[in-house]
C-alpha cells in the first residue's frame, strides 16, 4: 500500500477520562488507517468509545497517548492557529442533532465555517449552489432551521460540513434523529458525495441500514477494535452487506438489541 493512499493513520490511540476511582478507559490502544476516498463506518454498543474516537480525530478531545496523522502530519501536537485551521479547513463534522444556529438561514449556517476564514458568502455562492443541488436543499437556502424538516436540516448540516472542502468528513450518528425515509435520503446523498467527489467519510452509526452504504466497517467494543468488515463494492449489494453487518452486530454484546 502506498502511503499517499492513506489519508489518516491512527496509531495506538488511548483516551482515559478522569482519574483514580473515576477513571474510564474509553480507548485502549486503537490502530487503523483510512484510505483516501473510503467510506468507513464505525459501529459498536453505546459507551464503546465511538464518539471519543471521532472527537479525538476532530481535535475536540486530546488523546491520552498515541498518534493521529492526517496526510502525513501528526495533528496531536497542533496548537493555536494551526489547530483552528485544521478544524476549520481539513475536517468537516456532522452531528446527530444537526447543531444548526436557529437565528441564521440555511445559507448563513452553511457559510459560517467560511466566514471564520474570511471568505464571503458571495465568493462561495457557486460552491453553495453546487452543494445545495447535490443535497436537494436549494429551496430552503433562505429559510431558518425552524422552517425546515429534520431531513432538510441534516442535509444543510452536511453542506456546512462540506463547504470548506475538508479532507475528511466525520459524522457521529448522522441518521440518529431522522426517520427511515430521511435516513435513506441522507445516506444516498452522502454515498453519492463519497463516490462522485471521492470524499473520505468516517461515520459512526447504530443503524445497519446506514452502515450498509459504507465500504468498510470497524466494530468497536470496550475501546478496542473487535472486528472489521469490508464490502466488495463491485460484487456485493448493500442488501448482502447489510446481512453480514447484522450478523456481526448479533455477536457484539449478545444481540443487535444491545447495539441499538
Ligand atoms: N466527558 C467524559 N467524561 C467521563 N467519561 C466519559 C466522557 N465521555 C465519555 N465518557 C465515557 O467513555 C466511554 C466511551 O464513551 P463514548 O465515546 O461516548 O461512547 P459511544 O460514542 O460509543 O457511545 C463511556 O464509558 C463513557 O461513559
Ligand atoms: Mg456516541
Amino acid at each position: 500500500m502506498d502511503t499517499f493512499d492513506r489519508i489518516l493513520q491512527v496509531e495506538e490511540l488511548t483516551k482515559t477520562y478522569g482519574r483514580g476511582d473515576n477513571k474510564t478507559e474509553a480507548l485502549k490502544g486503537i490502530t487503523f488507517d483510512v484510505l483516501e476516498g473510503e467510506f468507513l463506518g464505525i459501529m459498536g454498543a453505546s459507551g464503546s468509545g465511538k464518539t471519543t474516537l471521532l472527537n479525538c480525530i476532530a481535535t475536540m478531545l486530546r488523546p491520552t497517548s498515541g498518534k493521529i496523522i492526517l496526510k502525513g502530519q501528526d495533528i496531536s501536537g497542533f496548537k493555536g492557529s494551526k489547530l483552528a485551521d485544521y478544524r476549520g479547513k481539513e475536517i468537516g463534522y456532522l452531528f446527530q442533532e444537526f447543531e444548526l444556529l436557529d437565528n441564521l438561514t440555511a445559507r448563513e449556517n452553511i457559510t459560517l465555517p467560511l466566514s471564520l476564514h474570511g471568505i464571503t458568502a458571495r465568493e462561495a455562492e457557486k460552491d453553495i449552489q453546487e452543494l445545495a443541488a447535490m443535497l436537494d436543499i436549494t429551496g430552503v437556502l433562505d429559510k431558518f432551521p425552524g422552517q425546515m424538516s429534520g431531513g432538510q436540516k441534516q442535509r444543510v448540516a452536511a453542506a456546512r460540513a462540506l463547504i470548506s472542502s475538508p479532507d475528511i468528513v466525520l459524522a457521529d450518528e448522522p441518521t440518529g434523529a431522522l426517520d427511515s425515509k430521511n435516513s435513506k435520503i441522507l445516506m444516498d446523498k452522502l454515498s453519492a458525495i463519497n463516490k462522485i467527489q471521492n470524499k473520505t467519510i468516517m461515520m459512526v452509526t447504530h443503524d445497519a441500514n446506514a452502515a450498509s452504504y459504507c465500504s468498510r466497517i470497524m466494530f468497536i467494543q470496550d475501546g478496542c477494535i473487535f472486528h472489521e468488515l469490508r464490502r466488495n463494492i463491485k460484487k456485493e449489494s448493500t442488501a448482502d452487506f447489510y446481512d453480514r453487518i447484522v450478523a456481526v452486530m448479533a455477536q457484539l454484546g449478545g444481540g443487535s438489541a444491545n447495539v441499538l
